[in-house]
């Protein structure tokens, strides 16, 4: 979709834009325009890719190195960013685990919980105040078809992105005639490193494929402005009608755990 740039603004941040479905976002919405300040801990990918995105699309590129993890987060970035206004803001990073809960440390399930809710709704609480004062801009955060229901042996994963969702949809309520958009997107398996590096395994003919991230973005642009929360991917739609709708919530959550289960050969 085009025209985001006439809508929104001049600048958009990307949290979480050093490779995957970050790097997408940010190559999209140089594309269409968008000066881009790129968000994660390693710098080198960071540089690199706004270098390319400068010589591409001619548009100015900013690095900002920082663990979204880090209490402080926001204010490292406020304070990075300067004077500088964000239009458009794309919460993507997310960290995550996969095995039985109790056999990952209870801090990395907090660290967890700080990536892919505390930070957020600081960020939310800065730039989303700053968009509504200007009655202008757009918010994505990433959510996941894992936030749908219970997600046995991704428990806390799965319960920090239904919050990103829930969270998200309350605020398109708040900010819709407010001249600021927000939408949550909810990707299922989608071939970025991260994922492919899990290295999961097919568990059925019927398991939908996974999605290229930019598609993702792809579809995303158009969503924006249309509706507080999507399911990507019209595979992904109808697994999750048949998981939402159709079937009880205790066989979906059986059905997401048993996949789970088998895709990453974990022993119950
Ligand atoms: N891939 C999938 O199958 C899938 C499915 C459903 C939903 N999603 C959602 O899509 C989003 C992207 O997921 P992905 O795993 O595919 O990742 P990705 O977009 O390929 O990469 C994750 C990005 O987040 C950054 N990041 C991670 N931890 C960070 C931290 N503590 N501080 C700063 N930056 C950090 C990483 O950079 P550094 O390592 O350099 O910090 C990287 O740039 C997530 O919100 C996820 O929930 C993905």
């Amino acid at each position: 979709m085009s025209g985001l740039k006439a809508k929104y603004g001049q600048t958009a941040m990307i949290a979480g834009a050093s490779e995957g479905l970050g790097a997408a976002y940010a190559t999209a919405l140089a594309k269409q325009g968008f000066d881009v300040v790129l968000i994660a801990r390693r710098v080198e990918p960071l540089k690199a890719l706004a270098a390319q995105l400068e010589s591409d699309y001619k548009v100015q590129g900013t690095v900002i190195a920082c663990d979204l993890a880090d209490k402080d987060a926001t204010e490292q970035i406020k304070l990075a960013l300067g004077d500088k206004q964000i239009d458009f803001l794309v919460y993507n990073a997310c960290v995550s685990y996969i095995g039985p809960f109790l056999e990952t440390d209870i801090e990395t399930h907090l660290r967890i919980a700080e990536v892919n809710m505390i930070t957020p709704m600081k960020m939310l609480y800065h730039f989303g105040a700053e968009m509504l004062k200007r009655r202008r801009g757009a918010i994505v955060m990433m959510a996941s078809m894992a936030g749908l229901q219970g997600s046995g042996y991704l428990s806390t994963y799965g319960a920090t992105k239904a919050f990103d969702r829930i969270f998200t949809e309350g605020l398109w309520y708040e900010w819709k005639n407010k001249g600021v958009d927000i939408i949550a997107c909810c990707a299922g398996a989608t071939a970025t490193p991260n994922y492919l590096n899990t290295n999961p395994k097919k568990t059925s003919m019927f398991e939908p494929k996974a999605q290229i991230p930019e598609d993702v973005v792809e579809e995303c642009f158009t969503k924006i402005g249309q509706t507080p929360s999507y399911i990507s991917g019209s595979s992904n739609r109808f697994a999750s009608f048949l998981m939402q709708k159709l079937f009880s919530r205790k066989t979906a959550v059986n059905m997401m755990g048993d996949t789970t289960t088998k895709m990453y050969g974990i022993k119950n």
